[in-house]
C-alpha cells in the first residue's frame, strides 16, 4: 500500500484524540485540490497531520505546497512532523510553528486555497488575516460549519456578507463550507 495511505489507516485510530477530520472530509479536499489543480495551500489547524497528508498528496501530484499552521509545540506540531515524514510528504509541506492570528501575515504568498480547523471562536480573526492572502478564486474551506453551527454563527454571516465571495454549506462529515473570490 502506498505509505500516504497506510499512514492515513494508521491515523485512523486516533481520530478522535486529535480531532481530525473524517475520511470523507478528506478524501474531497484532495480530489478538488486536484481538480481546480491547487498549487499553494494554506491550513490553520495541523493537529497530528492527518488532514495535511490528505492536502499535501493532491498538491504533489500538481507539484504544489503545503503551509500549515500550529501552535501547540509539545505534542502535535512534532507528531505532525513524524507523521509526514511517515507518508512521504514532508518536501510538500512547509510546518508553520505558531498562534494563527499572528504567524498568518508571515506567509509567503497568496494562497489557491485555505483550510480552517482550529479554534472556532476565532475564525472571524483568522477571516480577517487570510483576506489579503487571497487572491480571484482562492478558496476557503471552513470545517465544522454543521457540528458548531452556532459559535460558527459569526464567522457564516460574515463570509457571507463578503460582496466579492460566493459560498455554500457542504453536508460533509462535519460540515465544510466553501467559498470562492470571484472578482
Ligand atoms: C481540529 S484540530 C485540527 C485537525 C486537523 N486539521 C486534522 O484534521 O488532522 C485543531 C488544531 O488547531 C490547533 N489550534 C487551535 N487554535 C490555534 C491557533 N490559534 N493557531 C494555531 N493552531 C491552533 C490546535 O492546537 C489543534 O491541534
Amino acid at each position: 500500500m502506498k505509505s500516504f495511505l497506510q499512514t492515513l489507516k494508521n491515523l485512523q485510530k486516533t481520530v478522535d484524540i486529535y480531532w481530525n477530520i473524517g475520511e470523507n472530509s478528506g478524501q474531497f479536499l484532495n480530489l478538488l485540490i486536484k481538480a481546480l489543480k491547487c498549487k499553494t495551500v494554506l491550513e490553520i489547524g495541523t493537529s497530528n497531520g492527518y488532514s495535511g497528508i490528505w492536502i499535501a498528496e493532491a498538491l504533489a501530484k500538481n507539484k504544489g505546497q503545503l503551509y500549515t499552521i500550529e501552535s501547540h509545540k509539545k505534542e502535535r506540531f512534532n507528531l505532525a512532523k513524524e507523521n509526514f515524514e511517515k507518508s512521504g510528504l514532508s518536501k510538500n509541506i512547509t510546518q508553520i510553528l505558531g498562534h494563527a492570528p499572528e504567524v498568518i501575515p508571515k506567509t509567503p504568498k497568496k494562497f489557491d486555497m485555505i483550510f480552517l480547523d482550529a479554534t472556532k471562536y476565532e475564525y472571524c480573526d483568522y477571516l480577517e488575516k487570510i483576506l489579503p492572502r487571497t487572491k480571484k478564486n482562492s478558496i476557503i474551506i471552513a470545517d465544522n460549519i454543521l457540528s458548531h453551527e452556532k459559535e460558527l454563527k459569526k464567522f457564516t454571516q460574515k463570509i457571507s456578507s463578503l460582496k466579492n465571495f460566493q459560498s455554500f454549506k457542504l453536508n460533509i462529515g462535519k460540515g465544510l463550507l466553501i467559498a470562492i473570490k470571484t472578482s
